[in-house]
């Protein structure tokens, strides 16, 4: 079966939105994965379909319902080995290895976190598994669902070609991408880089590989420590 993508939100005419063109867009309509927006207000059971309420203790907001959100998980059925998925501001913060491993699965689903929160009790019930897209608050975590989903996406079987794929993976995993030029040599009084029109690729490769270390080190020291950490780390040898 291919990847499947189950999102539960009061507002599922946000999808698929962007995720409907480009690659993304392409690879759906190509059956490569599937997406299946639920609205959770479908399962509010009083009249009203109330699917929030105040906060126990007080405060601003609104909260939505363990009871409807509960019972939106359970109606969609899902497979117990597919991860289920929070996506919030206090999650644990989303990184390739993580979208590596979410594409290498089934597929999860994602409940959109809106208002000012969740109950904890259907958090802790359904074990939903907190992530954040970065730290900054969105209105809601449709847009990060939609930010998770296409992380995941490019990287189905199938869905990049050989030649959009983007970046370089001899060196690319734990670095920041090396800079890109294409026509015309000449733009505004600036040429691209001798080393580019040599037609040496061996000494190509070492200049591309050696911007790629310098941007890290300067932009990213947190990343660089990393790199170095495990670099020192395979030197020792694995024990
Ligand atoms: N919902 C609101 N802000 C979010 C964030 N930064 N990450 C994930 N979900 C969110």
């Amino acid at each position: 079966a291919p990847w499947r993508a189950t999102v539960l939100t009061l507002f599922p005419e946000m999808f698929p939105g962007p995720l409907g063109v480009s690659l993304a867009g392409r690879a759906l309509s190509a059956g490569l994965w599937s997406l299946e927006a639920r609205d959770i207000r479908a399962s509010a059971t009083d009249k009203h379909r109330s699917v929030d309420g105040t906060p126990a203790g007080g405060g601003p907001g609104m909260v939505l319902r363990a009871d409807v959100l509960a019972a939106s998980i359970d109606a969609a059925g899902i497979a117990p080995e597919r991860p289920r998925l929070l996506m919030s501001p206090r999650g644990r913060p989303l990184t390739q290895a993580m979208v590596r491993n979410l594409a290498d699965g089934p597929g999860p689903l994602i409940v959109c976190g809106r208002f000012e929160g969740i109950d904890q009790r259907v958090i802790d019930a359904r074990e939903l598994v907190e992530v954040s897209i970065g730290d900054y608050v969105l209105s809601g975590g449709e847009i990060a669902a939609l930010v998770l989903i296409d992380a995941c996406v490019r990287l189905l079987p199938g869905v990049m070609g050989k030649l959009e794929s983007g970046t370089d993976e001899s060196f690319s995993d734990d670095l920041l991408e090396y800079p890109q030029y294409t026509r015309p040599q000449l733009f505004e009084g600036r040429t691209i880089p001798d080393v580019l029109t040599s037609g040496d690729h061996a000494k190509v490769a070492a200049w591309r590989r050696a911007q790629a270390e310098a941007l890290t080190e300067a932009r990213r020291p947190d990343l660089w420590a990393e790199r170095r950490a495990r670099q020192d780390g395979e030197q020792k040898g694995p024990g």
